[in-house]
């Protein structure tokens, strides 16, 4: 039987390219985006997340293989933590019965390599305790660079805080993260176009190593992450970044 996959922010960028490729290699893949997916859902709201989970579950009785959850965005607005870490923790939470129930289960989510950057710790703090209108709150009071960066930052730590909780490791499933560098998408079309803000990203994320990234290759590192060949990577933030975070943190683990 094909493997099912669930792709979230399947209808462009990162998401569209790991639906494309696990298509290409033959997989079932059911997208959930705010449109062009065959779930259509707002994962930025408790009820949008509810119905997606719900409108999965009928879709796939018999459970599913793996789930990638990609959708995101990047504004410097409290909405982001809403979207960014509940969309994906609460997703992903909601579909673990049903990862129970598939062959070889598999999870991963897109953090960023801005989850090394200055952030809100209270709004990260907030989002761990998973209290959505306190982190939204604390959002409205952080410095607005900070909301993107504390978003991802508490998506790492949910990721290995997670990972071996009961549910988790216990049933076989590892949970991981990649932390893309610069990437080609709509998201960061507009960061091209504007010579200073291009200036600004250059020195916030250098790129030794190839340079900006195509959605294609962040799609690689999620597909071997929630493939079946993937049995003892757990609660990891692979970074997929041309050499940041090696550039920015220097050469030390700790
Ligand atoms: P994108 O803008 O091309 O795609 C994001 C997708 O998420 C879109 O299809 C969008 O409709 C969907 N989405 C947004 N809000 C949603 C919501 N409330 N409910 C359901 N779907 C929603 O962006 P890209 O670049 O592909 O980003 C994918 C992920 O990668 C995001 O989590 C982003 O933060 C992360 N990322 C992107 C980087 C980049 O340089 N492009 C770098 C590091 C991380």
């Amino acid at each position: 039987m094909a493997r099912r996959t669930i792709v979230t922010g399947s209808a462009s960028g990162i998401g569209r390219a790991t639906a494309d490729l696990l298509r290409a290699r033959g997989e079932q893949v059911i997208g959930v985006d705010l449109r062009d997916a065959e779930v259509r859902a707002d994962l930025g709201t408790p009820a949008g997340r509810r119905d997606a989970v719900e409108s999965l579950a009928a879709a796939l009785p018999d459970g599913v293989d793996s789930v990638v959850a990609c959708a995101g965005i990047a504004a410097q607005e409290p909405a982001t933590v809403a979207v960014n870490y509940f969309g994906t923790t609460a997703l992903l939470a909601g579909l673990r019965p049903l990862l129970a129930r598939g062959t070889d289960p598999r999870a991963a989510l897109v953090a960023s390599i801005t989850a090394t950057s200055a952030l809100d710790e209270a709004t990260v703090a907030a989002c761990l305790d998973g209290d959505e209108e306190r982190a939204v709150a604390c959002a409205a009071e952080a410095a607005p660079y900070e909301i993107y960066p504390s978003s991802k930052a508490a998506l790492a730590r949910w990721v290995r805080r997670t990972c071996l909780a009961p549910g988790w490791a216990d049933a076989g499933i590892p949970l991981n993260a990649v932390g893309p560098g610069v990437v080609r998408t709509p998201m960061t079309d507009g960061l091209f176009s504007d010579p200073a803000r291009k200036a600004a990203m250059d020195e916030a994320v250098p790129m030794p190593l190839n340079g900006y990234a195509g959605p294609e290759t962040v799609a690689a590192a999620l597909a071997w992450l929630t493939s079946p060949e993937n049995t003892h990577v757990t609660g990891q933030l692979l970074f997929v970044d041309g050499g940041a975070e090696v550039a920015l943190r220097g050469e030390g683990l700790r």
